[in-house]
């Protein structure tokens, strides 16, 4: 079952019931200002940090669910009503939602009046616009009342849901024709503030919450809107609003719009006042200014949408399967331009004040948005660096706006340091940007202790071999990528962290699945150090890699898969001994991924094994059996209830290295078959199974054992979204960057015998046109006519355009 419907020539989803399982949202905003918006016009905005720069409030876990946003009341004779539908819940005879690129259109029609709503953030402007177009759609004269509502968050959004005593008498606003300014903590320490402005005269405005509403009324019913009447409040204390009314008579036929902006404005410290407690409102007006009338509006959506075209082509494909091209050309890389946006901070999920950035997460993120936005990509690489330990080792989190790396966490997950070396290698195969590995960056945020960027990575290699276990596997710390199989906590008190609690000092717990991210990144690394002029170093790398490979066969493998672990007692973890969670799928992928076993045979039968016993029609899930009580010496794991999460849940993220492990060894069809599992556009068709949007990367898809088999959890912001978008795009359809060139090597299922695509990278561009005969046999190219040996094509010269034909 369906809610809507994808419009692949706009780049939009089209919701076409407000009623959808939970609400659907979309984000608005590229740079520096941030909104969350659903379907119904709820959500939030912040300002570069959810965390202490919130302009709105919204409550999360909150009944009804999705309250607070931006809402547009239309009162008619005695009838009033939302075009999002929620909060007033009227019927609507039609509703619409639109959510594209960064930007979101709301419609609703009741009674003869259709009311649209655009939200977008203009390009290089701190603001998002709301343009409400109301149409009389009627044979008669109509009277309307317009009013507009947005609750101001008081900064800090985790100080402003808890510090009550303090906060309920710090509220302050300024009213200045028809714009109101949510001053609050102004005259102290703070040089920002936010102006909610319409381009119309007002009848009326409100500021202060409770005259709007009504002491016991919800969102659903403001006591102004039911009397048709603003009461003119000026908020002081309690709880500030931003409420314009605006009175509208319409012809038949006529169409009236009005242009809203929510601003944030910063000050520098010596003209915060225009005179004494009166807020320098110069910057705000310029703003305001910029967005004042339709013509402005309409050319700034124009704007953000050329943005995106543009983002957009360096990667193309049509296959013939619209569900595929839309997920490759438009909904993955945009959601993975959200994770990079947003990190792992603001969704419906994250609350936008409990983490800092992932080092693991930022770096996975980075696999796929570096050809979108490369020069950011290496801005972000080397902020990443600089929270690096001296010893290779690396903060767990670090926090955006400081760049430091987190106490709170600190480090010793060991899978960390790795992951920086697939980042970087990542960004110099996409840009061929050398001079990156020669940058100076400080390790721990130190400048006295900086060094090259190649020298991280080195000491991310090392920290591995510096860190062996008794069979000479990695040591897995406080936790590999799996945040929640934590071999040395033994925790027994509910209220402290599986991560960072007292854990034993043992070297003993080791860990497979860091051994194929070893073995993976190695080849990467000695690659980058040959460049650097290391090869005594890459030769030694290679070594390393072989050795751990063999160590990795010899104590690693189960006889049917990989093994996930020894723990602290030296037990295998992951085996067909252990009484649950026998096979994992981490090691599978990434082993495979490496090279493990492939000659040996070993690779076919781990991904023979994840087919039996972890496949299922909604996905892979993470082990099997899941953990059915708690395992205090496998820690958080074994905390969720079987099937969600960590314990057999479907983690989206860890599936695509399945995938890419098959077409390692060749399966193009099982690897397809996995792929479309997950893909949103094609779990479109169960939305009602799956629940969240469908055009979005969810984190978990509940697992077998759930008695929610196939309900999506924690969408949008999610290593799934890079991974899934690598998967497809560099290994089934085959086309990825290496530092010689452009390797072509589809892996294709049968049901996509003809495919093309446009890549763009390195300033020159590809159009490569594939035909799959579907028999799983090896890639022939024709590069500009001419047959090429092998699959890695020589990067073409900037401005060129290069023909590839391949028949596979
Ligand atoms: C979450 C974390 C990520 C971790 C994964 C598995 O997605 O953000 O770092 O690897 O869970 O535990
Ligand atoms: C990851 C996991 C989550 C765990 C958390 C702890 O986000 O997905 O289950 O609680 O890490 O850091």
């Amino acid at each position: 079952m369906r809610f809507g419907h994808f419009d692949d020539e706009a780049r939009e989803y089209v919701i076409t019931t407000p009623r959808t399982p939970r609400p659907w949202i979309n984000y608005l905003g590229t740079e520096e200002l941030f909104g969350l918006v659903s379907h119904t016009g709820s959500g939030y905005t912040f300002y570069r940090d959810a965390r202490f720069r919130r302009l709105t409030r919204y409550r999360y876990n909150s009944v009804p669910t999705d309250a607070g946003g931006r809402y547009f009341y239309i009162r008619d004779g005695n009838d009033f009503w939302t075009p999002g539908w929620a909060p007033v819940r009227r019927e609507l005879d039609r509703y619409e939602c639109r959510h594209g690129l960064s930007y979101t259109v709301i419609t609703g029609e009741r009674n003869g009046i259709r009311a649209e709503v655009l939200c977008f953030v203009p390009l290089g402007a701190a603001a998002e616009v709301h343009r409400v177009r109301l149409t009389n759609l009627s044979g008669r004269p109509r009277t309307l009342q317009l009013f507009s509502l947005a609750e101001f968050c008081l900064w800090n959004a985790w100080d402003d849901q808890t510090n009550y005593q303090r906060n309920l008498s710090i509220g302050e606003v300024e009213i200045d024709g028809s714009a109101i300014y949510h001053t609050t903590e102004y005259r102290e320490r703070r040089s920002h503030f936010a102006v909610y402005a319409v381009n119309a005269p007002l009848a009326g405005f409100d500021t202060d919450r409770e005259s709007f509403l009504g002491a016991w009324n919800g969102w659903s019913e403001p006591q102004a809107v039911v009397d048709g009447r603003s009461r003119n409040s000026v908020a002081s204390g309690w709880s500030p609003i931003g409420s314009h009314q605006l009175a509208m008579d319409l012809a038949p036929g006529e169409e009236r719009s009005c242009v809203f902006v929510l601003g944030y404005v910063e000050n520098p410290a010596d003209e915060k006042w225009e005179r004494p407690g009166v807020v320098n409102k110069a910057r705000a007006r310029e703003l305001l200014a910029r967005f004042a009338s339709d013509a402005q509006v309409d050319a700034a959506l124009a704007e953000l949408k050329a943005y995106w075209t543009v983002m957009l082509s360096s990667y193309r494909v049509a296959t013939g399967d619209p569900r595929v091209d839309r997920m490759v050309n438009i909904w993955n890389p945009y959601n993975c331009m959200v994770t990079f946006n947003i990190s792992r901070s603001a969704s419906y999920f994250e609350t936008g004040i409990g983490r800092g950035m992932g080092f693991r997460d930022s770096n996975q993120d980075l696999l796929g948005f570096v050809h979108l936005v490369p020069a950011r990509a290496r801005e972000r690489i080397l902020d990443i660096a600089a929270t690096q330990l001296p010893d290779g080792s690396a903060y767990h989190q670090y926090q955006p706006l400081t760049k430091r790396g987190n106490n709170d966490i600190g480090s010793g997950f060991n899978d960390d340091p790795l992951w920086l070396i697939e980042g970087v290698a990542a960004y110099v195969e996409e840009t061929g940007d050398l001079a990156i590995l020669d940058e100076s960056v400080p390790f721990d945020n130190d400048p006295a202790i900086a060094a090259p960027l190649f020298e991280h990575l080195k000491r991310s290699f090392h920290h591995v071999l510096a860190n062996l276990g008794p069979h000479s596997l990695p040591l897995i710390g406080r936790a590999d990528w799996n945040d929640c199989l934590n071999l040395n906590c033994f925790s027994e008190t509910p209220d402290e962290s599986f991560q960072t609690t007292g854990n034993r000092t043992g070297r003993s717990a080791e860990s497979v699945f860091i051994a194929g991210l070893f073995v993976h990144a190695a080849p990467l690394y000695a690659a980058l150090a040959e460049t650097v002029g290391h090869a005594g170093e890459a030769v030694a790398a290679r070594e390393h890699a072989g050795r751990m490979a063999r160590t990795v066969l010899a104590h690693g493998w189960d006889g049917e898969w990989f093994l996930r672990a020894y723990d602290f007692f030296g037990n295998p973890v992951g085996s067909a001994a252990c009484e649950e969670g026998q096979i994992f799928i981490e090691p599978q992928g990434f082993c495979v991924m490496a090279g493990i076993g492939v000659a040996e045979g070993q690779a076919r039968k781990a991904l023979d094994a994840v087919k039996a016993r972890l496949a299922t029609p909604h996905g892979i899930v993470l082990q099997q059996p899941a953990y059915t009580r708690y395992h205090v010496e496998l820690g958080e794991i074994s905390s969720y209830p079987p099937g969600y999460k960590e314990n057999a849940g479907v983690f989206c993220h860890n599936n695509p290295w399945i995938i890419i492990a098959e077409t390692v060894i060749g399966r193009g069809e099982h690897a397809f078959e996995y792929w479309r599992k997950l893909a949103p556009a094609f779990r479109e068709e169960i939305s009602e199974v799956h629940r969240l949007e469908p055009y979005a990367y969810a984190q978990m898809i509940a697992g077998r054992d759930a008695p929610r088999h196939g309900e999506a959890k924690n969408s949008w912001l999610t290593g799934a979204a890079a991974w899934n978008y690598v998967a497809i795009t560099q290994h089934i359809l085959g086309v990825r960057p290496e530092l010689g060139g452009l390797r072509v090597h589809p892996c294709l299922p049968k049901e996509l015998p003809e495919v093309t695509i446009t890549r763009r990278c390195r300033g020159a561009e590809y159009r490569i046109a594939i035909r799959n005969r579907g028999d799983g046999g090896a890639p022939a190219l024709r590069v500009n006519s001419t047959p090429i040996a092998g699959t890695l094509v020589p990067w073409a010269p900037p401005g060129t355009v290069v023909e590839i034909e391949v028949e596979v």
